[in-house]
Parts: structure tokens; C-alpha cells; sequence
């Protein structure tokens, strides 16, 4: 079987094996954070980067990791390795572990880590041909920087995308654009690039950041500043990123606004550069 080998504390074990626990904390309150990495060539992406924010998000969450993460990502490479993945993504997460239910938590809580790994190849198809989305209000908390466990905003927007046939659901707040369900969300106007700068309504994704330094490269403005929805819908080019998907094109947007748009040339230098990154990456391992 796939998958067979996963991470269960500091072990790596058949997932056949795992028992968590009823009142795991993270089961009952979606309270703990997760990453996902992706792996190239059997060597995952920016795994430093990743894990910098694993360590963030649990330090915003006041919660304490079990073992180092010098450790964590030592586990991790163990964990690629067993399931002999070339290409996929490994899933890490932490959750504050076992006690009884009870809304107050204790520092002292024993934080648990799993994780799994799986084969994947990049959507060649959405890279190529771009994706649908749909505008839908952003009804999250105020702390979307932390990779949280509690993600029912976005599950319900991508399930409302998915409902009007859109691969990705975008969000706004209050006309604000931020970010999309499970991606950052970039427009291009003028050859310049536009982004929800990195505040408590965005994650940061690693990807985005990759996408940041590459502008700076190549010589493109990036504004690093909130957009309206109009703007988006005005936009010369439009734009999705994360781990999972690297650059997609958007080629319409429904719902709030509506829009469709060209591939252009900014898109596509950025999909090829970050692409190089990636393959440099793998000759430097
Ligand atoms: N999601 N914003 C949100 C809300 C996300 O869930 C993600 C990634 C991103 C992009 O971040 P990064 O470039 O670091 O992957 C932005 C991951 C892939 C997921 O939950 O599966």
C-alpha cells in the first residue's frame, strides 16, 4: 500500500499502527498548526523556510514543541524516505495533544506531531492552462499568518468555488482582496505586481515570498499593498501561488465581481523563474 509509513510522535510507523487519542486537542478544537512541503526529485522545497514558520505559528499559539526542529525536519526526512516519494508532499502538524476537554489549555500540555507524505506531480494542467475562481467574502478569524488547524473559512469558500465550477475561491474583506482559499492572491496592472501586504489576514505563504525576491530579480514592482475587488477586476493579469501549485494563471473570476483575463507575459516569467529556483534548489542538494 501508498502511504504506509507515517509520522507518529517522534516514530515513524504503519499508519495502520496510529491511535490518537479522543480528546486529542486537535481533534476537539482544531488546535494546533500544520505545514506542507513539497518534495522534487525526492528532496523537499524550502524546507528551512517552512519550518521558520511552523516554529512562528506555535509560538503565536503559545504552544511548545515536543522535541527540537532540527529534529522535526530530521523526522521528516525519514519520513520521505520511507515512503520512497520523488515527487509529493509531505504534511507535517502539531497539535497540543491529550487532556481532558476543556476550552483553558495548560502549557505544561504534551504537543503531539504527525505527519504523512504522498506522490504528487505539479498541476501541469492549471499551470498551463489557468484556473476559474470565485469571489467570496473572507469569514476567517483575524489571525490568518498562523497555519492554523482551524481552516472552515476556507473549506466553505472552496466549496462554494467548487459549486460554480472555480478551482480556487478568492477572498475579500470588506472589498479588500486578501488571498484565496488555500493560495496568495497577486494581480498585475501596468506591468507592476500587486499583493495583500504579509498582515494577521494573510498567510505568508513560502511561495509568495520566493515570488517577492524574484521580482526583485527581475526587476518588476511589486506593491506589497491592500487592492479593492474593482482592482482586481480591472487587472491586467491575474495570479494564484503556494507549495502545492507554485503559479497558476486565474483566467476569470466570478461572484463578487466578474472578469475574465489574458495569460500574460508577467505571469508566465514569474511561473518560469520560480521553476528555475526550483530546479537549482534540486542541484544544490
Ligand atoms: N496552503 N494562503 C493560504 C490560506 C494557504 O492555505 C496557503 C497554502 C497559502 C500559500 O502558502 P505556501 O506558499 O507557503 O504554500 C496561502 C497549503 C498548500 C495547504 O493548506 O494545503
Amino acid at each position: 500500500m501508498e502511504n504506509q509509513f507515517v509520522l507518529f510522535g517522534n516514530q515513524i510507523i504503519e499508519r495502520d499502527h496510529v491511535s490518537i487519542d479522543m480528546e486529542d486537542r486537535g481533534y476537539n478544537f482544531g488546535d494546533g498548526i500544520y505545514e506542507v512541503v513539497y518534495i522534487y526529485g525526492g528532496e523537499p522545497f524550502s524546507l528551512n523556510e517552512h519550518f521558520r514558520r511552523f516554529e512562528e505559528s506555535a509560538s503565536k499559539l503559545d504552544m511548545k514543541l515536543p522535541y527540537s526542529i532540527e529534529q522535526v525536519k530530521e523526522k521528516t526526512a525519514e519520513l520521505i524516505k520511507a515512503n520512497n516519494i520523488h515527487n509529493g508532499i509531505v504534511y507535517i502538524q502539531m497539535t497540543r495533544g491529550a487532556s481532558p476537554r476543556a476550552h483553558l489549555y495548560e502549557r505544561e500540555s504534551a504537543s503531539l506531531i504527525t505527519g504523512f507524505a504522498r506522490k504528487m506531480d505539479p498541476p501541469a494542467d492549471a499551470q498551463e492552462k489557468g484556473i476559474k475562481t470565485y469571489l467570496t467574502p473572507d469569514i476567517r478569524w483575524l489571525r490568518c499568518d498562523i497555519k492554523s488547524l482551524n481552516l472552515l473559512g476556507n473549506t466553505m469558500a472552496k466549496r462554494i468555488a467548487a459549486d460554480h465550477s472555480c478551482g480556487e475561491a478568492l477572498l475579500h474583506r470588506d472589498g479588500i482582496c486578501t488571498e484565496g482559499s488555500s493560495s496568495n492572491l497577486f494581480i498585475v496592472k501596468n506591468n507592476e505586481v500587486h499583493t495583500h501586504p504579509a498582515t494577521n489576514l494573510i498567510l505568508n505563504g513560502i511561495t509568495r515570498q520566493h515570488i517577492i525576491e524574484i521580482t526583485g530579480e527581475e526587476g518588476i514592482t511589486v506593491n506589497e499593498e491592500p487592492f479593492t475587488t474593482e482592482e482586481l477586476q480591472a487587472a491586467d493579469e491575474v495570479f494564484i501561488s503556494s507549495t502545492t501549485m507554485e503559479i497558476a494563471p486565474v483566467i476569470s473570476v466570478e461572484g463578487a465581481v466578474q472578469a475574465t483575463y489574458p495569460i500574460g507575459s508577467v505571469t508566465r516569467r514569474l511561473q518560469e523563474k520560480l521553476k528555475d529556483r526550483i530546479k537549482q534548489h534540486r542541484v544544490h542538494q
